[in-house]
């Protein structure tokens, strides 16, 4: 968030300004700006830890699965213009950075305070982008894969104003400065449209142990479906946002995340015969690559040491478009267990947030300058856990660490899928 509205986080003395300042400077001409360019993007690293991902989903893709070549093609199509979108995105967010700055829209590094790093003006919001390229990409794609009359083209325009809308909301957010209270309730606007044009089944397919229980095999729950599905994107949206801090780790969730949920997509449209099914899933890809890799862009300049945050626009964005794919893809179940250290960042977090512990507006850890390490705050997040367990560590190692948490927790999911095939569903 713009430091301009946040006197009492991590801004030098010099810039407090009163909680209610409004920027009324006008906008400096390009050549006279005193802001120096940002650091170059770190695309080399990002392409090396794409790769990871890259090679094992492709391989899926061509060798390992007999996919119809139509569905095929339609993925590769997605998967180019997404490319597309990776290198846009790379070459719009330094020009969006001078805008952003000329309107006092920066904030400072807190986890760098009082290094000369910390009294930085980092560019604030840059999500914009990845949500305006994504944007861009997802509605170019229909041309290339939906006929008019398709059934899906409805839900698809559906999500996509859905994510808009909570773009919307997290920009009127990061410019506004609502409070956090407030910000919790943004996604449930966001969810609506989504909510009002879905047409889809509204039934749930209940565990086979369960059956004999219950006394049916599919029960349909109508209504509260729709409020499952509206407190699903609450809580995506909302948990992304709330397990952030530390450079690198809003946008770093995101891409495990997003890796995890292609590669699931991918399994179940090779092992199935069912083409609603094999759909469903397609329709998650097409949403989850073009942010993928708008999002690998935005990280090769968040990446440790940040030359940009990302903002609300962009964890409320991504929050909801996994929501959306996990919705329309018929895979929540397996989305909320991608979603485990969100889940656990969530949990430690009630306490504060229900107002039972006094609750900061940052919950970070507390940086030593003389060190660069991070020590461990007894606020409730996951972030201080994993400070406090294994002790004190540089921002960069607690980011990487979070995120093979996050990545093996993604492992769980499959390993839980593949032990309990058969006998759950
Ligand atoms: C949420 C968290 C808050 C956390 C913040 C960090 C809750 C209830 N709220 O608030 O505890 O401190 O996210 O994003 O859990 N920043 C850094 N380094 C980074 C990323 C952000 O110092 O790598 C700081 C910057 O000053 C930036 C600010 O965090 O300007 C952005 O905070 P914002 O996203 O507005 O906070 P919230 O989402 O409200
Ligand atoms: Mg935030």
């Amino acid at each position: 968030m713009a430091a301009k509205k946040r006197p009492s986080t991590a801004a030098p003395a010099t810039v407090n300004q009163p909680e209610s300042s409004i920027n009324t400077e006008k906008p400096k001409s390009s050549d006279s700006s005193p802001e120096p360019p940002i650091a170059p993007a770190k695309v080399y690293l990002i392409f090396k830890i794409s790769l990871i991902f890259l090679i094992p989903y492709f391989y899926l893709i061509f060798y390992h699965y007999d996919i119809e070549s139509e569905l095929r093609r339609s993925i590769l199509i997605n998967a180019i213009v997404s490319l597309i979108g990776f290198f846009v995105t790379v070459t719009m967010i330094p020009v969006a950075s001078k805008y952003v700055l000329r309107r006092n829209l920066f904030g400072y590094d807190i986890n760098k305070k009082g290094t000369p790093q910390g009294s930085v003006k980092v560019p604030e919001s840059l999500g914009i982008i990845v949500g305006a390229v994504f944007l861009v990409v997802a509605i170019l794609f229909q041309y290339f894969n939906f006929t008019a009359d398709s059934n899906w083209l409805v839900e698809y325009n559906a999500a996509l104003s859905s994510i808009c809308f909570m773009m919307l909301l997290g920009f009127v957010d990061d410019v506004l400065d609502v409070p956090w209270r407030v910000k919790l309730l943004l996604p449930s606007i966001a969810a609506l449209p989504l909510l009002m044009a879905y047409a889809g089944h509204t039934t749930i397919i209940i565990p086979k142990p369960l059956v004999s229980y219950v006394g049916l095999e599919i029960l349909d729950l109508g209504c509260i479906y729709k409020l499952y599905m509206w407190l699903l994107a609450i809580f995506c949206t909302n948990s992304i946002n709330i397990h952030a801090g530390i450079n690198g780790l809003e946008v770093g969730q995101t891409v495990v995340i997003a890796a995890a949920i292609l590669i699931h997509n991918i399994m179940q449209i090779g092992a199935s015969a069912d083409p609603e099914y094999k759909l469903a899933h397609a329709f998650s890809i097409y949403l989850v690559q073009p942010m993928l890799a708008t999002s690998l862009a935005l990280l090769s300049y968040n990446w440790y040491p940040s030359s940009v945050f990302v903002g609300d626009t962009f964890t409320y964005f991504a929050g909801m478009t996994m929501a959306v794919a996990g919705i329309l893809g018929h895979f929540s179940e397996t989305l909320l267990i991608f979603f485990l250290p969100q889940v656990l960042n969530f949990l430690l977090s009630v306490p504060q947030l229900a107002g039972i512990v006094p609750c900061p507006r940052h919950r970070l850890p507390k940086f030593d300058p003389k060190t660069g390490l991070l020590t461990g705050t007894n606020d409730g997040t996951l972030v201080n856990l994993f400070l406090r367990q294994l002790g004190r560590m540089s921002e960069q190692s607690l980011c990487v660490t979070l995120l093979v948490f996050q990545a093996m927790c993604c492992g769980f999911c499959f390993l839980l899928r593949w032990l309990l095939t058969g006998w759950y569903k």
